[in-house]
């Protein structure tokens, strides 16, 4: 630390949960026998990672993930592994999502209409951000069961109820059929485009 402590990057090491649990330098670099020759890595990314973060492995081989395995994303992308100010090591706040919003710009808006949780809870309050067993990387099965769990029938939630015409057909079932913008529209209150 006495010459790497130099800027953003390693500032937070000592409280990191890295250091706190005596995972130090070492545990990853070798000054001598690296087997990357890139930052001197004992190991390269993913491997690296996985070599003790064992459910993180299972999470990245999901059907439905960021392809960390093939290098098109890579751990050190959201987390900070020498230390973060956030929780998790995240490299921003999981609740402001700034750590998705660096590849996935169109979601940041700000959008004339938002749709509340995506900045209240952040892209967790639906998605998986490491993988999942469902398509767009959901935290369930279909997205209906989604978006029911905070618009009931009854007007006793936080979010607005749905309305009761949506109970007489099938055809509501596919809530994003009609409202498109599930991250917020610049166009309509109801997300429809
Ligand atoms: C948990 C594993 C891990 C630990 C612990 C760790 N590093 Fe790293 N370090 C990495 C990885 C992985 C990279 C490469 C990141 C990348 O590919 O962008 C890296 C990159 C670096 C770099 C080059 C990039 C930069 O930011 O300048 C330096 C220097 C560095 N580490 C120093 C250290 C020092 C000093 C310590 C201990 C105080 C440390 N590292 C602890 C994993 C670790
Ligand atoms: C030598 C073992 C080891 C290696 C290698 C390692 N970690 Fe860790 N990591 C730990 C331990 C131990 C903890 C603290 C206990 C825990 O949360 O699992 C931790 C904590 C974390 C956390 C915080 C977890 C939380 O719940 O707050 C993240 C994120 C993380 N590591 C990411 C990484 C990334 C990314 C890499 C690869 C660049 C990496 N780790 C490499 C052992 C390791
Ligand atoms: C696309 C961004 C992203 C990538 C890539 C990513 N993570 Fe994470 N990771 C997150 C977020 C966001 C959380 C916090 C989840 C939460 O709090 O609900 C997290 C949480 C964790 C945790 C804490 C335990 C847990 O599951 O909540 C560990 C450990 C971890 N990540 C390790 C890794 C490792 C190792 C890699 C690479 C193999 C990796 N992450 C790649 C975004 C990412
Ligand atoms: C370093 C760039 C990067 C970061 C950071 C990142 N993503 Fe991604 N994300 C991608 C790429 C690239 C894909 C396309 C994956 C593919 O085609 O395999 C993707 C795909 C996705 C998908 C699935 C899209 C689909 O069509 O199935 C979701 C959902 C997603 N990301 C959410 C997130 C969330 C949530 C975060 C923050 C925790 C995040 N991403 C951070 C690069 C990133
Ligand atoms: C209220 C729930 C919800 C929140 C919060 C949310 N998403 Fe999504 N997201 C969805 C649903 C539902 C889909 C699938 C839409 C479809 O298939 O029609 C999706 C699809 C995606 C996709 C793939 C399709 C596309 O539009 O590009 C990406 C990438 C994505 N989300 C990223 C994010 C990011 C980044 C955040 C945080 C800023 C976020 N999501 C927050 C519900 C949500
Ligand atoms: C985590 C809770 C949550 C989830 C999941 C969720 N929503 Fe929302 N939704 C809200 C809240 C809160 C509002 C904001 C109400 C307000 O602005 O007063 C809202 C607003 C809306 C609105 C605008 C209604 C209005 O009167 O402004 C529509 C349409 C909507 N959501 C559809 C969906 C759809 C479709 C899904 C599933 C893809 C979904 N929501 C998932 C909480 C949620
Ligand atoms: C066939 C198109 C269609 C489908 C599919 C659909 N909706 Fe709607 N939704 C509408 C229409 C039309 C309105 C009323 C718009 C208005 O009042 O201006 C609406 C309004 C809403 C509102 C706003 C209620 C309010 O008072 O602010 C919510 C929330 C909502 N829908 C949720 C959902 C959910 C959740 C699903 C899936 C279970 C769904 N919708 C499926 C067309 C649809």
């Amino acid at each position: 630390m006495e010459c790497h402590e130099y800027g953003a990057e390693h500032a937070n090491f000592d409280r990191s949960q890295h250091n706190v649990n005596d995972v130090s330098c070492i545990a990853c670099h070798s000054t001598h026998q690296a087997k990357e020759p890139q930052f001197l890595l004992v190991e390269k990314q993913p491997q690296l990672c996985f070599g003790c973060h064992t459910d993180a492995k299972q999470d990245f081989s999901r059907p439905f993930r960021h392809r960390v395995e093939q290098g098109l994303v890579s751990c050190t992308d959201c987390h900070n592994q020498h230390g973060s100010s956030q929780t998790k090591l995240l490299r921003a706040t999981a609740s402001q999502d700034q750590v998705c919003f660096k590849c996935h710009a169109d979601k940041a808006g700000p959008f004339a209409f938002e749709h509340e949780p995506v900045k209240t809870e952040g892209c967790s309050a639906c998605h998986q951000p490491h993988g999942s067993t469902n398509p767009r990387m959901l935290k369930r099965s279909q997205i209906n069961l989604l978006c029911l769990e905070c618009h009931t029938l009854t007007v006793d939630s936080a979010a607005p109820a749905i309305p009761t015409f949506h109970n007489q057909s099938q055809k509501y079932q596919a809530c994003t059929l009609c409202h498109v913008t599930v991250h917020g529209s610049n166009f309509d209150r109801m997300l429809f485009k």
